[in-house]
């Protein structure tokens, strides 16, 4: 796997000593993503490069997940073929960070004694001090504490794209889903004040960001302790005012706090793309309530309705979890009967992972591999005829594209996000630049992509007006359409 930050490296022509350089490789999800990005701004600033050749490198980190069994797995045996070389090479610098390093903390010492140092999710900024004390001493570090306050100045955007950042608004979750281990990775709840995260996007806007996605565990909950009337509909709203951001989403929502005050900063702000990631995690109402996910069936649906009431062009997606211990396979069919009553565009399905620590632990993991295989192909077929059958609304209808570049699968095609963040592709020209706008008409669709014609002369970079973004049924259909359920864009 490639270390991401391509524009780090590229952006050093200086080739930095051979222990300044460091190999790093990123786990899991954005929010790790992001914090790769920190903690390698904050190492580059101390004269470290990036490369993406770890035999090059005299620092070699790990930034990992544990949200399943797997992805734990995974990053640990990748740590494990560097045993060998850390045996003959012993100033090599070890890391293994984040998300794991807090669950298995000094056992991981036990099982890979070679490693030199485990740094938990709230420790990070300190990692060019502990290299530095690694180095000095030969004591492998343990810094997992959970209540440092992790502070970061970011400088600026390490990209992979130039025109797009992640900006972390809340770390931590304070809800106890019984399957979950992120609580106990990520601790308690924390919000970013309001002034900082607006002044972060103003100097990101300043360098050429036109498209931002706002992180947070439970990122819905945002302000929690900040005081009354802060809340991520207020920062939408602050957000909207700002010159240069064009785009705006944030991931992930947690469906209890999609409140009517949230939906309706949503609908009015003009930069909030139409998307929305809504995990429900099963359509049961029993096992919603084993999963301690405080809400129910009728709950979620009754969000997801008052939100297309908002937004009719809303692209939705979801998680679910099949095989939670004891789902019956009634409790199944709850789920799939729920892909169709909300009538999601996407989803993603996982299949239950026992992870030691957390309340469902406990419980016996009594669904076999492979039926929990079978429910997880069965709910992602229905899942992608559904998103299917709903981007066949688009045909005939104009959407907003922002360029990411040349399409992977066809070289004479550029490829860019409509506004919900689909995928649309269209024929290429020489004048499309990265992080533009076009505005391309959808001919045909595949289950994931939207493929059509462009609309304009290349390289006018056309931000669609928002009353243009906002109407009904948009983007624009190109000529008169037959009545159609509010979908699609
Ligand atoms: N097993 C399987 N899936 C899980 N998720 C979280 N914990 C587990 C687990 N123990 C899924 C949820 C969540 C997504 C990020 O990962 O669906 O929304
Ligand atoms: Fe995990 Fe639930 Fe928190 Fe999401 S809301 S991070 S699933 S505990």
């Amino acid at each position: 796997m490639k270390p991401p930050y391509p524009m780090l490296v590229d952006t050093l022509p200086e080739a930095a000593p051979r222990e300044r350089r460091v190999y790093f490789e990123v786990f899991g999800c954005q929010m790790n993503k992001l914090d790769s990005e920190l903690m390698l701004e904050s190492l580059v600033a101390r004269g470290y490069q990036l490369t993406h050749d770890s035999d090059e490198a005299s620092v070699i980190l790990y930034n990992t997940c544990s949200i399943r069994e797997h992805a734990e797995e995974r990053a640990i045996s990748r740590l494990q073929t560097f045993r060998k070389r850390k045996e003959s090479e012993p100033d090599l610098v070890l890391g293994l960070l984040g998300c794991v390093a807090q669950h298995k903390e000094a056992e991981l010492f036990k099982r890979m004694p070679y490693l030199d140092m485990v740094v938990g999710t709230r420790e990070f900024d300190q990692l060019p001090e502990l290299i530095d004390a690694v180095r000095a001493g030969d004591e492998p570090r343990l810094a997992t504490e959970m209540d440092s306050p992790l502070v970061f100045s970011r400088r600026r955007n390490l990209g992979p794209q130039p025109w797009h950042a992640y900006v972390s608004v809340m770390r931590g979750c304070d809800m106890v889903c019984t399957y979950c281990i992120v609580p106990t990775t990520r601790g308690k709840e924390v919000s970013r004040p309001p002034e900082v995260i607006l002044d972060e996007i103003r100097r990101l806007a300043g360098d050429g960001v036109r498209e931002l996605t706002l992180l947070g565990q439970t990122v819905n909950s945002y302000g929690k302790r900040l005081g009354p009337g802060i809340g991520l509909d207020t920062l939408l709203r602050g957000i909207e005012e700002i010159n240069g951001i064009e785009r705006v989403r944030f991931i992930t929502s947690h469906p209890r706090f999609m409140r009517p005050k949230l939906i309706d900063a949503m609908a009015e702000c003009s930069k909030v793309t139409d998307f929305l990631h809504l995990p429900v995690q099963s359509g049961s109402n029993a096992v919603l309530a084993r999963m301690k996910r405080t809400y129910d069936r009728d709950f979620y649906l009754k969000v997801i309705e008052r939100l297309r009431d908002k937004m009719p062009n809303l692209h939705l997606l979801t998680d679910f979890i099949v095989g939670f211990p004891g789902e019956t396979e009634a409790e199944f069919e709850e789920s799939m009967s729920l892909v169709d009553a909300a009538d999601f565009d996407y989803g993603y399905v996982f299949m239950y992972s026992p992870r030691p620590g957390t309340v469902s632990h406990r419980l016996a993991d009594d669904i076999a591999e492979e039926e929990k295989k079978r429910r997880l192909h069965t709910i992602l077929h229905a899942l992608e005829e559904n998103g299917r059958r709903r981007n066949l609304d688009s045909i005939g209808r104009r959407v907003e594209v922002l360029v990411e570049g040349v399409s992977k699968f066809d070289a004479s095609r550029m490829a860019g996000r409509a506004r919900d963040f689909r995928m649309v592709v269209f024929p290429a020209s020489p004048l499309d630049r990265p992080g533009s706008f076009v505005e391309v008409e959808v001919e045909s669709t595949t289950a994931g992509t939207l493929l059509g014609r462009r609309i304009g002369p290349p390289g006018s970079d056309p931000v669609m007006p928002p009353t243009v973004r906002r109407a009904p049924g948009s983007g624009v259909p190109s000529e008169p359409q037959p009545p159609r359920r509010p979908a699609g864009i």
